[in-house]
């Protein structure tokens, strides 16, 4: 490894280096922990509505859940099969009289027209993630990612109280384009079977709405991280990877030369991103929007700045390249800006130091 790691003890020199291409975040660390989920994104009283979050046990569902039911909305219902999501992150929600479980699987038909019963608006977010688990089982990550999708449009479509469909697309769509930053209407050709699927998420709403005017909106998000985030399992993503091995004090494998960026972004975007995409005008409906910070960092920079944020100097191990991953991500967000109202609160930096606090305190 490079330059990077000879000069970590000398954190002024790492930075000359570094500030030309990608952003230094230490310098620009500000805390809000005690600002999450306080600013509201919405005007309208959302307790005359009603709310579906699939995959609400996830990480990102769990998280708009919260934001929801502090923001008094009239019904939050979670549909989720518990497949990577846990009911742990609803414990706090359990006995709040406008939350409702309902533990089911949408690769079901009917499971999904009966989750949207009285439903004004629903944030699909219910997917198998990760490019590699889609590399060993594309059968399995299709049938739900599409099948399930699908399911999710047949029952819009039947429903008579559902107003809008705001669902979790995937920068990943980008593909093989190397064009930086991305914009929405330039994609390459899809990098894994993941891909392949959020793709096709995004031709079936698009071939819904024009055939059948089913209102939806799709937010691609470009690697989200924060609290509630899941550090076990094959494919835990890699801000809680890293935050779970700095709490065991063991070194975390970076794939490859860790030069690859990715625009990070901290979960309150994205939930800020869905609650502007259930109200944002017409002009919105049946478009996809980034949904990032507009900012990028290595992953080596990223182990680098951990490592300040935790006070604790571990050196990473390099493993081989990962299949499928892109090289380099970093969204043009001025499309989400102008039609959703989007305005990204929370840098890289401000998230990782919450992710952090709230990661270590556990
Ligand atoms: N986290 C990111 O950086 C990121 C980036 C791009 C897109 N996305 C997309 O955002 C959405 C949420 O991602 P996340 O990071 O919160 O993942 P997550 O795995 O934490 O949440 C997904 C949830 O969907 C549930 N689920 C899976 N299969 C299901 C099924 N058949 N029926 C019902 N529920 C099912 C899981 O149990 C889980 O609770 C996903 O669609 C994902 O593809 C995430």
């Amino acid at each position: 490894m490079t330059i990077y790691y000879s000069l970590f003890t000398n954190h002024e020199s790492r930075i000359t280096v570094h500030e030309s291409r990608i952003t230094n975040l230490g310098s620009r660390i500000k805390t809000k922990t005690n600002r999450v989920y306080n600013t509201p994104y919405h005007t309208q009283d959302l307790s005359q509505l009603n709310f579906l979050v699939t995959g609400g046990s996830g990480f990102i569902g769990s998280n708009l859940v919260e934001y929801l039911l502090k923001f008094s909305a009239g019904k939050v219902r979670v549909l989720d099969n518990l497949a990577t999501g846990f009911k742990a992150n609803l414990d706090e929600f359990a006995s709040h009289p406008n939350f409702e479980f309902m533990e089911g699987d949408i690769r079901d038909l009917d499971t999904c027209k009966r989750a949207m019963e009285g439903i004004d608006y629903v944030s699909h977010q219910a997917a198998l993630g990760s490019v590699p688990r889609s590399i060993n089982d594309p059968v399995t990550t299709n049938d739900v990612n599409i099948g399930g999708f699908l399911n999710m449009l047949v029952a819009q479509k039947g429903s008579a109280s559902v107003k809008r469909l705001v669902y979790a697309a995937s920068s990943s769509t980008y593909g093989d384009s190397t064009e930086l930053p991305k914009v929405e209407g330039v994609i390459g050709k899809p990098l894994s079977p993941y891909a392949v699927t959020k793709l096709v998420n995004e031709l079936y709403a698009d071939v819904f709405y024009k055939t059948y005017g089913t209102a939806t909106i799709g937010l691609r998000y470009f690697n989200v991280f924060g609290p509630k985030q899941s550090p076990t399992g094959a494919y835990a993503a890699v801000i809680p990877l890293f935050m779970q091995a700095l709490m065991d004090n063991q070194p975390p494998t970076i794939n490859g030369d860790g030069e690859q960026t990715r625009d990070f972004t901290f979960v309150e975007n994205a939930v800020a991103a869905n609650v502007k995409a259930f109200f944002a005008s017409e002009e919105a409906v049946n478009e996809v929007f980034n949904v990032a910070y507009g900012d990028r960092i290595s992953l080596n920079t990223l182990w680098s700045e951990l490592k300040v944020i935790s006070e604790k100097n571990i050196e990473a191990h390099h493993g081989p390249d990962r299949k499928g991953d892109v090289r380099d991500s970093l969204a043009n967000i001025d499309k989400a800006k102008k039609l959703l109202g989007y305005d990204p609160q929370f840098s890289a930096a401000e998230g990782m130091k919450i992710t952090w606090k709230k990661f270590s305190s556990q």
